[in-house]
């Protein structure tokens, strides 16, 4: 039994400054410009330097999210990370967030759930306040897939950018902020998307190396199939747990894999296309950052008016997905 509601005080985004074009892309593996624009709406996306790390993109966005928030990273009860290309196996990102950040009493952790990640450590952090255990949660979606993408593949490597998203959640008042959720997995699809090396199935050796095993596999056509269905499904399961039904919805942020999967999924949903915020074009996918860099720039844009109802939708690797439903009140937090 939810004690109180949770909204988003502040968001903050990072993306590194390196863009690779479709036109970079040409000169590492046989595609087209042409070919990337008309199956998958991306033109660029963007590349962390060889020195850079996840937790280095976390740090931007979470400095960036407690300005906005007006919340000091010493009043933070928890942090969370959703992340599938952590800066090691162990220990978690979000433990060495919490120390660079200097958020000195805050518990920390992260979350496994690829590009759904950002909904998932939504629910979870949310959960902390809305229960009363806590009062300020950071939770970060952030991801340099670069680092395990295969630029020899060219079915994966056209795909991907590197990015990261925060958002400080504290206690908002009744009926405003977070609504709903709807999440789930269906793990006996683990094979359509995964990264076979490195882990205790395939403890990393020269074999895994030579096999390229250390970098993104993905059965594309299948995901994509999935992702239509399960980004229109998971949305209406959401929203009528909402109460509210697709035209209430004023803005859809959806995971930004593919325009051809937000096309295909909102026309399911029968939502109208100038309420879907898209930036594949610009980013690529972006794993658990797609979702809050939308949320941002849109944001910025002064898209997001005060009031508004807006539908987070993701799905990624597990295979998994998230839905929020959500009232844009930004919570008022006291410093
Ligand atoms: O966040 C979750 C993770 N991922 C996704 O959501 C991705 C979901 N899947 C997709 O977005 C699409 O399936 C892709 C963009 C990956 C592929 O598009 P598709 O329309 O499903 O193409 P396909 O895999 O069926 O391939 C069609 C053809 C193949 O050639 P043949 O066998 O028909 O001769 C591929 O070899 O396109 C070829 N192809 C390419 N050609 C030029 C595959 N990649 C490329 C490329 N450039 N980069």
């Amino acid at each position: 039994m939810d004690v109180r509601s949770v909204g988003i005080a502040g968001i903050g985004t990072f993306v590194p400054k390196n863009v690779l074009t479709n036109a970079d892309m040409e000169k590492m593996v046989d595609t087209n410009d042409e070919w990337i624009v008309t199956r998958t709406g991306i033109r660029e996306r963007r590349k962390v330097d060889e020195g850079t790390t996840t937790s280095d993109l976390c740090m931007e966005a979470a400095r960036r999210a407690l300005a906005n928030a007006k919340v000091k990273a010493e009043d933070l009860d928890l942090i969370i990370v959703a992340t599938v290309t952590p800066d090691y196996s162990f220990p978690a990102t979000a433990c060495l967030v919490q120390a660079r950040l200097g958020a000195v009493k805050a518990a920390a952790f992260d979350l496994s759930v690829g590009c759904a990640g950002f909904i998932y450590a939504l629910a979870t952090g949310s959960r902390f306040i809305a229960s009363g255990m806590y009062d300020k949660v950071l939770i970060i979606g952030a991801d340099t897939l670069s680092k395990i993408t295969d630029f020899t593949d060219r079915s994966t490597c056209i795909l991907f950018g590197d990015g990261a998203g925060a958002a400080v959640l504290t206690p908002a008042e009744a009926g405003k902020g977070i609504l709903a959720f709807e999440l789930g997995s269906q793990g006996d699809e683990e094979k359509l998307l995964v990264l076979p090396g490195g882990g205790s199935r395939f403890p990393a050796s020269e074999e895994t190396v030579r096999g390229r095993q250390h970098y993104i596999k993905m059965a594309g056509s299948e995901v994509f199939k999935f992702a239509v269905r399960i980004m229109a499904e998971a949305s209406a399961r959401c929203l009528d747990k909402a109460g509210l039904s697709a035209s209430d919805v004023d803005i859809l942020v959806p995971h930004q894999a593919n325009l051809r999967i937000i096309e295909s999924a909102m026309k399911r949903l029968d939502i109208d296309r100038d309420k879907v915020l898209v930036n594949v074009d610009r980013y690529g996918n972006m794993s658990a950052a797609s979702i809050p860099v939308a949320l941002d720039e849109a944001l910025q844009a002064g898209k997001i008016k005060d009031g508004a109802t807006l539908l987070m939708v993701g799905f990624g690797a597990g295979l998994t997905w998230g839905a929020c439903a959500l009232k844009w009140f930004p919570s008022k937090e006291e410093s």
